[in-house]
């Protein structure tokens, strides 16, 4: 399963970077705004430090608006996947621009006709938003097994499937267990994935039992 992380916040994206478990970033209109940058300056900041693909989301409303502003965002860099909204404006700009070759994430997916349609418009990720859903009180989960089954159901659907508005280290493990493809994850939660007591405990104990033994390892 990749791992993306869900923010434009750099300084965030380099520190993660480093350990070498990001596949790639996701932002959003709301993320781009909690970093008070210029959308275009962050985007190409984040570009420079991931090979992965980062995902840009265009702001029209309207199918040739979503076109335009999405072929000037994918000139930004190579790995840039444009994201779009979940209407048919939305699916129609898909279409258009996954057929010139550029990839598209289509987002606010909250059904499974939904991910259906967007894997016909030729989506190369859809990103149903778990935590949204949870928030409602109907299982975000139910919605990753249903879309699995049906992209599994069919050879020509390719469309991965990357689990958005990620809240917990639940999430991420419950996505796992189901075969989804990309997991986007807060900075927060991804650095919770390698939190555990029993851990910390027994760290604590191997390092006070080896001071005893007075020694050190060259390094
Ligand atoms: C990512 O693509 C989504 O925009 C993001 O995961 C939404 O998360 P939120 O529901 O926590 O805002």
């Amino acid at each position: 399963m990749k791992f993306f992380i869900d923010t434009a916040d750099i300084e965030e994206i380099r520190d993660l970077a480093t350990t070498g478990m990001l596949d790639g970033v996701t932002t959003n209109p709301s993320l781009i705004a909690k970093s008070g940058r210029d959308f275009f300056e962050v985007l190409k900041d984040i570009c420079a430090v991931v090979d992965g693909p980062v995902s840009a989301e265009v702001t029209a409303l309207d199918a040739e608006g979503m076109i335009r502003e999405g072929k000037t965002v994918a000139k930004l860099a190579d790995n840039i996947v444009v994201k779009a909204p979940l209407t048919w404006d939305g699916l129609r700009a898909c279409r258009a621009l996954s057929s010139e070759g550029i990839k598209v994430n289509v987002t606010l997916c909250f059904s499974a006709n939904q991910a259906l349609l967007a894997a016909k418009a030729g989506a190369t990720y859809i990103s149903p938003f778990v935590g949204r859903l949870d928030d409602v009180n109907i299982d975000g989960m139910e919605l990753i097994e249903d879309i699995r089954t049906i992209y599994d159901n069919y050879d020509l659907l390719q469309t991965e499937i990357l689990v958005a508005s990620i809240r917990s280290p639940n999430h991420v493990k419950d996505a796992a267990l189901i075969g989804a493809d990309v997991v986007t994850i807060p900075p927060s939660v991804l650095r919770q994935l390698a939190d555990h007591p029993l851990t910390t405990k027994g760290l604590d104990a191997f390092m006070a039992d080896w001071k005893k033994t007075g020694q050190k390892i060259p390094s």
